[in-house]
Protein backbone atom coordinates (compact mmCIF):
# COMPACT_ATOMS: atom_id res chain seq x y z
CA UNK A 1 0.00 0.00 0.00
CA UNK A 2 2.00 3.17 -0.87
CA UNK A 3 1.70 6.11 1.69
CA UNK A 4 -1.16 7.89 0.32
CA UNK A 5 -3.33 5.10 0.17
CA UNK A 6 -2.71 4.21 4.13
CA UNK A 7 -3.20 8.14 4.64
CA UNK A 8 -6.78 8.55 2.77
CA UNK A 9 -7.38 4.86 5.12
CA UNK A 10 -6.86 6.48 8.02
CA UNK A 11 -8.61 9.46 7.23
CA UNK A 12 -11.67 7.37 6.06
CA UNK A 13 -11.54 5.33 9.65
CA UNK A 14 -11.45 8.46 11.43
CA UNK A 15 -14.45 10.13 9.80
CA UNK A 16 -16.35 6.96 10.20
CA UNK A 17 -15.58 6.26 13.60
CA UNK A 18 -17.11 10.12 14.42
CA UNK A 19 -20.46 9.36 16.61
CA UNK A 20 -23.18 10.41 14.06
CA UNK A 21 -25.50 8.45 15.65
CA UNK A 22 -27.35 9.98 17.64
CA UNK A 23 -30.52 11.86 18.10
CA UNK A 24 -32.60 14.29 17.00
CA UNK A 25 -32.09 11.49 14.20
CA UNK A 26 -33.33 14.72 11.65
CA UNK A 27 -30.27 16.74 12.49
CA UNK A 28 -27.63 14.02 12.46
CA UNK A 29 -28.75 11.75 9.78
CA UNK A 30 -27.79 14.53 7.03
CA UNK A 31 -24.84 15.37 9.02
CA UNK A 32 -23.51 11.81 8.43
CA UNK A 33 -24.81 11.93 5.10
CA UNK A 34 -22.92 14.67 3.93
CA UNK A 35 -19.93 13.45 5.93
CA UNK A 36 -19.92 9.68 4.50
CA UNK A 37 -21.10 9.63 1.16
CA UNK A 38 -18.17 10.00 -0.51
CA UNK A 39 -15.66 13.03 -1.43
CA UNK A 40 -11.81 12.48 -2.02
CA UNK A 41 -10.51 13.95 0.74
CA UNK A 42 -8.18 16.28 -0.67
CA UNK A 43 -7.83 18.62 2.46
CA UNK A 44 -6.91 16.11 5.44
CA UNK A 45 -4.73 14.15 2.72
CA UNK A 46 -3.07 17.70 2.21
CA UNK A 47 -2.89 18.09 5.97
CA UNK A 48 -1.37 14.54 6.43
CA UNK A 49 1.06 15.04 4.03
CA UNK A 50 2.46 18.21 4.93
CA UNK A 51 2.85 16.94 8.68
CA UNK A 52 4.82 13.69 7.14
CA UNK A 53 6.99 15.80 4.80
CA UNK A 54 8.34 17.95 7.34
CA UNK A 55 9.12 14.79 9.61
CA UNK A 56 6.28 14.52 12.22
CA UNK A 57 4.20 11.95 12.92
CA UNK A 58 0.76 12.11 10.98
CA UNK A 59 -0.72 10.47 13.83
CA UNK A 60 -0.71 14.19 15.31
CA UNK A 61 -2.23 16.17 12.53
CA UNK A 62 -5.35 14.23 12.28
CA UNK A 63 -7.50 16.31 14.42
CA UNK A 64 -6.77 18.66 12.39
CA UNK A 65 -7.18 17.03 9.06
CA UNK A 66 -10.21 15.55 10.66
CA UNK A 67 -11.87 19.05 11.71
CA UNK A 68 -10.86 20.75 7.61
CA UNK A 69 -12.65 17.79 6.25
CA UNK A 70 -15.94 18.42 8.44
CA UNK A 71 -15.82 21.68 7.82
CA UNK A 72 -15.31 21.47 4.22
CA UNK A 73 -18.25 19.54 4.42
CA UNK A 74 -19.98 21.84 6.05
CA UNK A 75 -19.38 24.70 3.70
CA UNK A 76 -20.33 22.34 0.39
CA UNK A 77 -23.83 21.23 2.20
CA UNK A 78 -24.46 25.44 2.32
CA UNK A 79 -22.62 26.09 -0.88
CA UNK A 80 -25.57 23.03 -2.72
CA UNK A 81 -28.26 25.86 -1.45
CA UNK A 82 -26.96 28.63 -2.40
CA UNK A 83 -26.02 27.21 -5.83
CA UNK A 84 -29.31 25.47 -5.93
CA UNK A 85 -27.18 22.24 -6.80
CA UNK A 86 -29.76 19.13 -6.76
CA UNK A 87 -26.70 16.60 -6.84
CA UNK A 88 -23.30 15.85 -4.66
CA UNK A 89 -21.09 13.39 -5.23
CA UNK A 90 -23.61 11.40 -7.37
CA UNK A 91 -26.40 11.88 -4.59
CA UNK A 92 -29.01 14.16 -4.05
CA UNK A 93 -27.87 16.77 -2.13
CA UNK A 94 -29.25 17.40 1.93
CA UNK A 95 -31.07 20.88 1.19
CA UNK A 96 -33.10 18.04 -1.99
CA UNK A 97 -33.64 15.16 0.32
CA UNK A 98 -34.53 16.81 3.29
CA UNK A 99 -35.40 20.88 3.26
CA UNK A 100 -33.48 23.99 2.77
CA UNK A 101 -34.14 24.55 7.14
CA UNK A 102 -32.54 20.95 7.48
CA UNK A 103 -29.72 21.88 5.51
CA UNK A 104 -28.96 24.88 6.98
CA UNK A 105 -28.68 23.44 10.68
CA UNK A 106 -26.79 20.48 9.92
CA UNK A 107 -24.08 22.90 8.20
CA UNK A 108 -24.40 25.09 11.39
CA UNK A 109 -23.76 21.71 13.44
CA UNK A 110 -20.84 20.98 11.33
CA UNK A 111 -18.76 23.88 11.83
CA UNK A 112 -19.43 23.81 15.31
CA UNK A 113 -18.45 19.76 15.43
CA UNK A 114 -14.85 20.77 13.41
CA UNK A 115 -13.93 23.16 16.18
CA UNK A 116 -15.10 20.65 18.55
CA UNK A 117 -12.50 17.88 16.77
CA UNK A 118 -9.52 20.38 16.53
CA UNK A 119 -9.33 21.04 19.46
CA UNK A 120 -8.58 17.56 20.49
CA UNK A 121 -5.10 18.69 18.62
CA UNK A 122 -1.93 18.89 20.98
CA UNK A 123 -1.97 21.31 23.56
CA UNK A 124 0.90 23.30 22.10
CA UNK A 125 -0.64 24.02 18.76
CA UNK A 126 -4.29 24.74 19.90
CA UNK A 127 -4.17 28.23 19.72
CA UNK A 128 -2.28 28.29 16.22
CA UNK A 129 -4.56 25.84 14.90
CA UNK A 130 -8.23 27.44 16.35
CA UNK A 131 -6.63 30.68 14.71
CA UNK A 132 -5.99 29.11 11.57
CA UNK A 133 -9.74 27.47 11.20
CA UNK A 134 -11.53 30.50 12.74
CA UNK A 135 -9.32 32.75 10.12
CA UNK A 136 -9.88 30.52 7.03
CA UNK A 137 -14.04 29.91 8.09
CA UNK A 138 -14.91 34.20 7.75
CA UNK A 139 -12.32 34.59 4.67
CA UNK A 140 -14.67 31.13 3.34
CA UNK A 141 -17.57 33.09 3.68
CA UNK A 142 -16.25 36.21 2.11
CA UNK A 143 -15.53 34.16 -1.11
CA UNK A 144 -19.05 32.89 -1.20
CA UNK A 145 -20.47 36.21 -0.71
CA UNK A 146 -18.56 37.57 -3.64
CA UNK A 147 -19.32 34.42 -5.53
CA UNK A 148 -23.47 35.31 -4.71
CA UNK A 149 -22.19 38.81 -5.45
CA UNK A 150 -21.07 38.12 -8.78
CA UNK A 151 -23.80 36.37 -9.99
CA UNK A 152 -25.50 39.76 -10.53
CA UNK A 153 -22.94 41.74 -12.09
CA UNK A 154 -22.05 41.26 -15.91
CA UNK A 155 -18.57 41.82 -15.69
CA UNK A 156 -15.99 40.84 -13.39
CA UNK A 157 -12.29 41.45 -13.96
CA UNK A 158 -9.80 38.62 -13.66
CA UNK A 159 -8.23 39.95 -9.95
CA UNK A 160 -11.56 40.23 -8.31
CA UNK A 161 -12.36 36.72 -9.82
CA UNK A 162 -8.83 35.51 -8.68
CA UNK A 163 -9.33 37.03 -4.94
CA UNK A 164 -12.52 35.63 -5.42
CA UNK A 165 -11.57 31.45 -6.13
CA UNK A 166 -8.77 32.62 -3.55
CA UNK A 167 -11.31 33.11 -0.44
CA UNK A 168 -13.92 30.75 -1.71
CA UNK A 169 -11.39 27.64 -2.23
CA UNK A 170 -7.61 28.32 -1.96
CA UNK A 171 -6.95 29.52 1.65
CA UNK A 172 -8.70 26.43 2.78
CA UNK A 173 -6.11 24.07 0.68
CA UNK A 174 -3.71 26.44 1.68
CA UNK A 175 -4.68 26.04 5.49
CA UNK A 176 -4.58 22.45 5.32
CA UNK A 177 -1.26 22.15 4.43
CA UNK A 178 -0.36 25.05 6.93
CA UNK A 179 -2.25 22.56 9.51
CA UNK A 180 0.29 19.97 9.00
CA UNK A 181 2.94 22.36 9.44
CA UNK A 182 1.97 23.67 12.66
CA UNK A 183 1.82 20.65 13.99
CA UNK A 184 5.29 19.70 12.49
CA UNK A 185 6.74 22.66 14.15
CA UNK A 186 8.46 23.45 11.06
CA UNK A 187 9.79 27.07 10.57
CA UNK A 188 8.23 30.38 9.82
CA UNK A 189 9.67 30.59 6.52
CA UNK A 190 8.81 26.83 5.34
CA UNK A 191 4.99 27.34 6.77
CA UNK A 192 4.70 30.19 4.53
CA UNK A 193 5.84 28.67 1.33
CA UNK A 194 3.19 25.80 2.16
CA UNK A 195 0.69 28.24 2.86
CA UNK A 196 1.55 29.87 -0.78
CA UNK A 197 1.89 26.34 -2.31
CA UNK A 198 -2.00 25.39 -1.24
CA UNK A 199 -3.28 28.93 -2.46
CA UNK A 200 -1.67 28.21 -5.40
CA UNK A 201 -2.40 24.73 -5.95
CA UNK A 202 -5.79 25.75 -4.28
CA UNK A 203 -6.49 28.36 -7.30
CA UNK A 204 -5.52 25.66 -10.00
CA UNK A 205 -8.09 23.16 -8.45
CA UNK A 206 -10.88 26.06 -8.69
CA UNK A 207 -10.47 26.87 -12.53
CA UNK A 208 -9.89 23.43 -13.28
CA UNK A 209 -13.68 23.13 -11.63
CA UNK A 210 -14.86 25.53 -13.44
CA UNK A 211 -13.55 23.85 -16.19
CA UNK A 212 -15.14 19.96 -14.61
CA UNK A 213 -18.52 22.03 -14.16
CA UNK A 214 -18.99 22.50 -18.24
CA UNK A 215 -17.48 19.24 -19.84
CA UNK A 216 -17.23 17.17 -17.19
CA UNK A 217 -18.80 13.97 -17.17
CA UNK A 218 -21.60 14.22 -15.15
CA UNK A 219 -21.35 10.57 -13.85
CA UNK A 220 -17.81 11.13 -12.34
CA UNK A 221 -18.07 14.62 -11.77
CA UNK A 222 -20.82 13.48 -9.37
CA UNK A 223 -22.13 17.43 -9.88
CA UNK A 224 -25.09 18.51 -11.99
CA UNK A 225 -22.71 20.21 -15.05
CA UNK A 226 -23.76 23.19 -16.37
CA UNK A 227 -24.71 24.74 -12.83
CA UNK A 228 -22.55 27.00 -13.12
CA UNK A 229 -24.37 29.02 -16.58
CA UNK A 230 -27.83 28.23 -14.97
CA UNK A 231 -26.59 30.08 -11.63
CA UNK A 232 -24.62 32.79 -13.65
CA UNK A 233 -21.11 32.39 -12.47
CA UNK A 234 -18.71 34.48 -13.30
CA UNK A 235 -16.20 31.83 -13.76
CA UNK A 236 -12.63 31.53 -15.92
CA UNK A 237 -14.62 30.24 -18.49
CA UNK A 238 -17.08 32.99 -18.68
CA UNK A 239 -15.05 35.56 -18.42
CA UNK A 240 -12.36 34.43 -21.19
CA UNK A 241 -15.27 34.18 -23.08
CA UNK A 242 -16.96 37.96 -22.50
CA UNK A 243 -13.19 39.28 -22.94
CA UNK A 244 -12.50 37.23 -26.69
CA UNK A 245 -16.78 37.37 -28.14
CA UNK A 246 -17.82 40.11 -30.28
CA UNK A 247 -21.21 40.75 -31.88
CA UNK A 248 -23.43 38.39 -32.10
CA UNK A 249 -21.65 35.89 -29.65
CA UNK A 250 -21.14 38.74 -27.05
CA UNK A 251 -24.65 39.84 -27.12
CA UNK A 252 -26.43 36.32 -26.67
CA UNK A 253 -23.47 35.57 -23.74
CA UNK A 254 -25.20 38.53 -21.95
CA UNK A 255 -28.40 37.56 -22.26
CA UNK A 256 -27.63 33.86 -21.33
CA UNK A 257 -26.39 35.18 -18.29
CA UNK A 258 -28.73 38.13 -17.85
CA UNK A 259 -32.34 36.64 -18.66
CA UNK A 260 -33.68 34.36 -16.24
CA UNK A 261 -36.79 33.46 -18.00
CA UNK A 262 -35.31 31.31 -20.13
CA UNK A 263 -35.04 27.88 -20.84
CA UNK A 264 -32.38 26.36 -19.21
CA UNK A 265 -31.19 23.38 -21.45
CA UNK A 266 -31.18 25.62 -24.37
CA UNK A 267 -28.87 28.38 -21.97
CA UNK A 268 -26.30 25.64 -21.65
CA UNK A 269 -26.61 24.82 -24.77
CA UNK A 270 -25.88 28.01 -26.34
CA UNK A 271 -23.54 29.45 -24.05
CA UNK A 272 -21.00 25.91 -24.31
CA UNK A 273 -21.32 26.83 -27.97
CA UNK A 274 -20.02 29.95 -27.25
CA UNK A 275 -16.98 29.15 -25.49
CA UNK A 276 -15.98 25.99 -27.74
CA UNK A 277 -16.22 28.79 -30.73
CA UNK A 278 -13.61 30.69 -28.25
CA UNK A 279 -11.62 27.84 -27.42
CA UNK A 280 -12.25 29.14 -23.69
CA UNK A 281 -11.54 25.52 -22.45
CA UNK A 282 -7.80 25.57 -23.55
CA UNK A 283 -7.54 29.29 -22.19
CA UNK A 284 -8.57 28.05 -18.68
CA UNK A 285 -6.24 24.64 -19.10
CA UNK A 286 -3.76 27.06 -19.87
CA UNK A 287 -4.26 29.32 -16.64
CA UNK A 288 -4.08 26.43 -14.38
CA UNK A 289 -1.12 25.14 -15.53
CA UNK A 290 -0.08 28.46 -14.54
CA UNK A 291 -0.77 28.39 -11.33
CA UNK A 292 0.09 24.75 -10.85
CA UNK A 293 3.91 25.68 -11.62
CA UNK A 294 3.82 28.78 -9.17
CA UNK A 295 2.74 26.24 -6.34
CA UNK A 296 5.22 23.30 -7.57
CA UNK A 297 8.35 26.75 -7.31
CA UNK A 298 7.07 27.17 -3.84
CA UNK A 299 7.56 23.48 -3.21
CA UNK A 300 11.27 23.97 -4.32
CA UNK A 301 11.55 26.92 -1.95
CA UNK A 302 10.84 24.72 1.33
CA UNK A 303 14.08 23.82 3.00
CA UNK A 304 13.66 20.44 3.34
CA UNK A 305 15.69 17.48 1.42
CA UNK A 306 13.97 17.23 -2.15
CA UNK A 307 13.02 13.26 -1.62
CA UNK A 308 10.71 14.26 1.11
CA UNK A 309 8.86 16.44 -1.20
CA UNK A 310 8.33 13.42 -3.62
CA UNK A 311 4.60 12.22 -1.67
CA UNK A 312 3.42 15.93 -2.18
CA UNK A 313 4.74 16.71 -6.00
CA UNK A 314 2.95 13.63 -6.86
CA UNK A 315 -0.62 13.87 -4.87
CA UNK A 316 -0.44 18.09 -6.81
CA UNK A 317 0.52 16.35 -10.11
CA UNK A 318 -2.59 13.64 -9.86
CA UNK A 319 -4.57 16.69 -9.13
CA UNK A 320 -4.29 19.07 -11.90
CA UNK A 321 -5.26 15.84 -14.41
CA UNK A 322 -8.12 14.80 -12.33
CA UNK A 323 -11.66 14.30 -13.95
CA UNK A 324 -14.01 14.35 -11.09
C1 LIG B 1 -15.60 20.92 -4.03
O1 LIG B 1 -14.42 20.41 -3.50
C2 LIG B 1 -15.64 22.38 -3.80
C3 LIG B 1 -14.59 23.12 -4.53
C4 LIG B 1 -13.72 23.84 -3.90
C5 LIG B 1 -14.53 23.05 -5.97
P1 LIG B 1 -13.92 18.93 -3.81
O2 LIG B 1 -13.86 18.71 -5.29
O3 LIG B 1 -12.68 18.68 -3.05
O4 LIG B 1 -15.13 18.09 -3.23
P2 LIG B 1 -15.17 16.63 -2.62
O5 LIG B 1 -14.95 16.79 -1.15
O6 LIG B 1 -14.12 15.78 -3.26
O7 LIG B 1 -16.56 16.15 -2.92
C1 LIG C 1 -16.61 25.96 -4.10
O1 LIG C 1 -17.37 26.58 -5.01
C2 LIG C 1 -16.43 26.76 -2.83
C3 LIG C 1 -17.11 26.26 -1.65
C4 LIG C 1 -17.93 25.25 -1.64
C5 LIG C 1 -16.84 26.95 -0.39
P1 LIG C 1 -18.33 25.82 -6.02
O2 LIG C 1 -19.72 26.24 -5.77
O3 LIG C 1 -17.78 25.98 -7.38
O4 LIG C 1 -18.18 24.29 -5.59
P2 LIG C 1 -18.99 23.11 -6.25
O5 LIG C 1 -18.77 23.18 -7.72
O6 LIG C 1 -20.43 23.31 -5.87
O7 LIG C 1 -18.40 21.87 -5.65
MG1 LIG D 1 -20.65 27.91 -4.92
MG1 LIG E 1 -21.46 25.03 -5.68
MG1 LIG F 1 -17.99 24.48 -8.99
Amino acid sequence: MSKIESFQNLIQQKIKELDLEKSPVELYAPMKYALTMGGKRIRPLLTLLSCDMFGANVREAIPAAIALEVFHNFTLVHDDIMDVAPIRRGYETVYKKWNQNIGILAGDAMLAKAFEILVESNEVHIKQLVGLLSRVAVEVCEGQQLDMNFENSEMVSLPEYLNMIRLKTAVLTASALMAGAIVANTSEKNQKEIYHFGENLGIAFQIKDDILDVYADENKFGKKTGNDIITRKKTFLYLSAHALATGRSLSLLKKHFSDTNMDDVNRVKEVIEIYDQLKVKEIAESKVAFYYKNALANLDNIDIPENSKVDLYNFAEKLMIREY
